[in-house]
């Protein structure tokens, strides 16, 4: 049987669901970036990538010379195509607009292009998040700069969203809004091939994921789901559960995408003003289109991150996802 590549899997949707010309050459092109970032991820010492630039990004938070080069590597392979209003990526501080000598398309792209990115100098998994949205009709100019209210839509409004994880194998997570779909870079021939058709989250799970260094300023919803999860089968859970903690949120939500499980990056009380660490437009919003449409669920808690209005681009979100049943568990001990 022929493999499915994935520029094959964009012609199939765009024919048998719609799925616009426009968007197919956007992922494409978003794709063709992440083989780059991938190859001069593998180089390490090699090509003098690893280290910190010495400089901080919007959030105050280090930069690392691979944060800089993934983010310039997405920045230039999307900026001439002409399917896009405008750009927005963790490593800046206000959306990058199309250079003038380009036309200007219709979709909004956000990225984190480097994922994890402190794994990056001990060989640990790392990768890439993107996001896809309609730019509204009231903010389309072709001359004008773009007003950066354009991205603040809630994650309902993607009409794409995936990650590359950049590991042992390189792979293309996908949604288009038809179910989740796994691509892994086939380094012979060059091309993303489909692997993974369909992933599915299941509904329970006996595996969890938190930084548990933060216990101590956790709130107590999260303190007393926590140890229920740690009581195991002597708790009210009657069951044990295993835990695993990557630090890179592309290699968590990974492994829930494949076996199941919990990813917890709850709010804590270490800098009241930040409601969590994640951020809701380029990490947790992309991660709960994919974990929803594979069959899971994701909330901050109280509500589905997907319905959250954004009110900035940086904005920071706490995050509970993968399996129904334990994130239905620990948003309904919020809600008591
Ligand atoms: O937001 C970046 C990130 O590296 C995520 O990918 C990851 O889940 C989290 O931060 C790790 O945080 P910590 O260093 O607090 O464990």
């Amino acid at each position: 049987m022929s493999r499915v590549i994935l520029s094959r899997y964009l012609i199939e949707q765009a024919r048998s669901n719609n799925t616009p010309d426009d968007l197919c050459f956007l992922i494409e092109a978003v794709a063709r970036a992440c083989k780059e970032i991938s190859q001069v991820v593998s180089k390490g010492a090699l090509g003098g990538i690893l280290g910190s630039m010495g400089t901080e990004n919007v959030q105050g938070e280090e930069q690392k010379k691979l944060d800089v080069i993934s983010n310039e590597i997405l920045l230039k392979a999307n900026e001439w195509g002409g399917h896009l209003a405008a750009m927005a990526s963790e490593e800046m501080g206000h959306a990058y607009q199309i250079p003038r000598k380009y036309p200007k398309g219709a979709n909004l792209l956000v990225f984190d292009p480097l994922d994890g990115s402190f794994n990056i100098d001990i060989t640990a998994t790392v990768g890439t998040i993107f996001s896809v949205l309609h730019c509204p009709n009231e903010y389309l100019s072709q001359n004008e700069v773009l007003n950066e209210k354009a991205f603040l839509q809630p994650g309902t409004e993607q009409v794409a969203a995936g990650y590359a994880i950049y590991g042992p194998q390189t792979m293309l997570i996908l949604t288009v809004g038809d179910g989740v779909q796994g691509f892994t870079l086939d380094r012979e021939i060059g091309s993303f091939v489909l692997t993974h058709e369909d992933m599915n989250i299941p509904a329970s799970t006996q595996e969890f994921a938190i930084n548990m260094s933060n216990q101590r300023y956790w709130e107590e919803p999260v303190i007393r789901y926590v140890g229920e999860l740690i009581a195991g089968q002597d708790g009210p859970l009657e069951k044990n559960f295993n835990m695993r903690w990557v630090a890179a949120m592309v290699a968590d939500v990974h492994r829930i995408l494949i076996r199941g499980g919990l990813f917890m990056y709850p709010r804590d009380r270490r800098e009241p003003s930040k409601p969590g660490k994640l951020r809701l437009m380029y990490e947790a919003s992309p991660m709960s289109f994919l974990v929803e449409q594979a069959g899971g669920a994701s909330t901050n808690g109280y509500q589905r991150i997907l319905d959250i209005q954004p009110k900035g681009l940086h904005q920071r979100v706490a995050v509970f996802l993968g399996s129904k049943e334990e994130v239905e568990r620990i948003t309904a001990y919020h809600k008591q």
